[in-house]
Parts: structure tokens; sequence; C-alpha cells
């Protein structure tokens, strides 16, 4: 578990309820998995309370009031929309982190509150060693512009502008010269297969193209963290599922840091590093997508991922178990294999355990032949 250092400064302000809840919010597991040690984006104690009627306090003086964090209850029974409730997240350099849960649960309040399009009501975040509610307005405004990137579900793109013209928008803002643009906005064009149409406005595009321009737009200023709130939901299914292809190609390419909203489930797991699932503002797990579905830490997440099969989902490396001893016979199997694409060594090859073999090919542990068909087939009655 890597925390940063913590301001001070910010905390010396933050609600004592707050503070104190912060070691106790449901937070990840470990870090994202490969050791990268400093996160790109920390939150401790993150909350957003919308409302409160004219007469009310402000929920963060509100907040600050409580002696223990609020329930979702008691908040709305003052009169507040609780929409984001002590969130704590560490995100690594290079991680996708997919926020997952039902309409309303508070999934863009917390990722707005993340780039400060939303002003949280308590609670820290840390963007690359900075102290991001501590920002003036330039700061905030430089370290959008520089570091970055969104793509909302509805493209808002600018309709009287060209393909062009809209990718190289977010660079005139920027106040780059027009060839430079023209050169950039070309360059990301072509990353997101677009060549060809830098004339045409957004209503001569179809909604998957348009999509791929509200990327484009988005990557034209190079940001290194990209927040992506339900970027392909408006899109019909199988249009869908090329443009989840075409993001996975772009990210292998990029390695951006990337905070990416859905309420799809087939969608996070085909993309996620970790998941993180949401409902009434807290996060109720975030792990990786093998550990959501083999171990739910709450029963909102085991009845959200009742229907998932888990055969597509769990990977043999996850199962894996020591080594003790000589390893067991057989043609080891992939740690990256899925039980699913094992379904038919399973039926066939009955020894008790198989061989695990990482990438490059050094044996990492063994899969009991009997945990594997549970996956594939459920427990035995
Ligand atoms: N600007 C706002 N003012 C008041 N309530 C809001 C506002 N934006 C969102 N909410 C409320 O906050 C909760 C979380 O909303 P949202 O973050 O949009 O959820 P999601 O993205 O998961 O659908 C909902 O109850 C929603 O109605
Ligand atoms: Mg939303």
């Amino acid at each position: 578990m890597t925390v940063p250092p913590s301001s001070t400064a910010d905390r010396a302000s933050a609600p004592s309820a707050v503070a104190s809840a912060v070691s106790a919010s449901a937070a990840s597991e470990s870090g994202s998995g490969e050791g990268s040690a400093v996160p790109v984006i920390s939150c401790r104690g993150l909350w957003k309370l919308y409302g409160g009627d004219a007469s009310a306090d402000s929920p963060e003086r509100w907040l600050a009031a409580r002696e223990a964090p609020p329930s979702h209850e008691q908040a709305l029974a003052a009169g507040y929309v609780p929409a984001v409730r002590d969130v704590s997240l560490d995100i690594g350099r290079g991680e996708m982190l997919v926020v997952m849960g039902l309409s309303g649960s508070g999934k863009s309040t917390l990722v707005r509150c993340l780039s400060r399009l939303v002003e949280a009501s308590a609670g820290e975040i840390v963007v690359e060693g900075q102290d991001l509610r501590a920002l003036d307005e330039r700061g905030l405004i430089e370290i959008r512009r520089s570091k970055m990137g969104m793509v909302f579900q509805n493209f808002a793109l600018l309709p009287h502008r060209t393909v062009l013209d809209n990718v190289a928008y977010p660079l005139e803002m920027r106040g780059q010269d027009r060839h430079a643009r023209r050169e950039r906005a070309l360059e990301v064009i072509r990353l997101v297969g677009l060549e060809g149409r830098e004339e045409h406005f957004p209503r001569e595009l179809s909604g998957g193209q348009q999509q791929r321009v509200g990327i484009a737009r988005s990557l034209a200023i190079e940001p290194d963290i990209w927040f992506l709130d339900e970027p392909f939901s408006a899109l019909d299914p199988l249009i869908r599922r090329d443009m989840q292809d075409e993001f996975l190609r772009l990210q292998a390419m990029l390695g951006k840091t990337i905070v990416f909203i859905t309420h799809d489930f087939d969608e996070a797991l085909r993309l996620a590093d970790r998941i993180a699932i949401m409902k009434d503002g807290t996060v109720e797990q975030v792990d990786t997508p093998d550990r959501i579905v083999l171990a739910p830490a709450t029963d909102y997440v085991r009845r959200f991922t009742e229907e998932i099969d888990r055969a597509r989902v769990v990977h043999a490396g996850t199962l894996a178990e020591a080594l003790a001893g000589a390893a067991p016979a057989g043609e080891p199997i992939a740690a990256g294999a899925t039980i699913h694409a094992l379904a038919r060594r399973l039926v066939d090859d009955t020894a008790a355990s198989y061989p695990i073999a990482a990438g490059d090919g050094t044996l990492i542990g063994t899969l009991s032949r009997e945990r594997a068909l549970d996956v594939l087939l459920g427990p035995r009655p």
C-alpha cells in the first residue's frame, strides 16, 4: 500500500471526521501490481455532496461538523445529494483503472473531482506529487492543458469546425502556431484511423467516427493522464467492440494512465487492469477483474458479478499454487491463458495439476485441475 506524503496545508482545512476516516475507507488491496512505486493519481477520503437547501450549511461545513463519516442516508436526510463518499484510490503509472457502477452511483462525479471539473467537498487529491485541491486557477488550467485529457460520452464536438479544426482546437487554446497545430492534429487523426476525413464536418461522420474525433482531440495535447467518461456508451454494440479494440491498440502504444468509466461489465473486463465498483458514492472494491469475480469484497459486488462467466475472466496465473518440489509433468500452461481457453485440456488431461509458465517460459507454479474445473463449471454441489 503506497500512501504518498500528504500535504499538511490541505489536511488542516479538511473536516475532522473525514480525516479520521481516511485510513478506514475501502481502498485497494494493493498498488497497481507492476510495482509502480509512486501513484500518478492518489485520492484520500474524497467526498462530494451536492446541494443542501439555502438554509442549510455548505456541504464542506456540514461534513466538517460530523463526528463520524455520515452514511448515505444521513447525508440524504440532511438535504444533500451524496455523490461521492469517502473514496480513497491510487492509480499507478500506465494503469487502466475502470470505474463501474449503476447510473447515479457517482462515477462521473468521482472522475470530475479527480480533474477538478467539480470541486470536492472534502479530501485530498495528489496528481504527480501536486496537491490538486491547493492549485489556484492558473495552476489548474496549466495542469489540465499539459497533463489531462478528457473524453465524454456525447462527443462534444464543435459542429461548425472540420475534423482537423476540432482536433486542433485545444492546441489553439494553448496558443500554438498554426503550422504546429496542423502537424500535430494530422498526426493524431492518423493515429485514430481518420486519415482522409480531415475536412469533413462532424455531421458527416458516423457516431463511431465522431467519437474518434473526440479521442483524437483529447490526445492532441499529449496528456499523461486520460479521463474517459463512458466514451463508447452511445455507440452500437459492434462499433463499440471495434472501438474497444482500437482503444487497447492505442493504449499499448501510448501507455497512458487512464481512468475509464463504464456501466458495462463486458467493457470493463476487456479493458481494465483494475476495476473500481461504486455504489451510492462509495467504492465497494478495487481489484483486478480476476479477484473481483473470485473474491467479491461485499454482497453487492457478489450480486453485481453473479452473471459473469468467470472462466472467461480468471487467468491460470491467478490460480497458481507454489511449486513444491518437482513441477508436474506435461506441457506448461501460459499464465495469461483464461480458464475458458483451457477447457479442452481440463477435460482431456486428467493429471491432478499442470505446470504454469510465465511469458518468458519460466515455470511459476502449478494449476490444480480441480480448482480450475470449479471455476469452469462452478463448485461441486
Ligand atoms: N450537478 C449536480 N447537482 C446535484 N446533484 C448531482 C449533480 N450531478 C450529479 N448529481 C447527483 O449525484 C449522484 C451521482 O451522479 P453521477 O456522478 O452523475 O453518477 P453516474 O456517473 O454514476 O451516473 C446522482 O444522485 C446525481 O443525481
Ligand atoms: Mg455518469
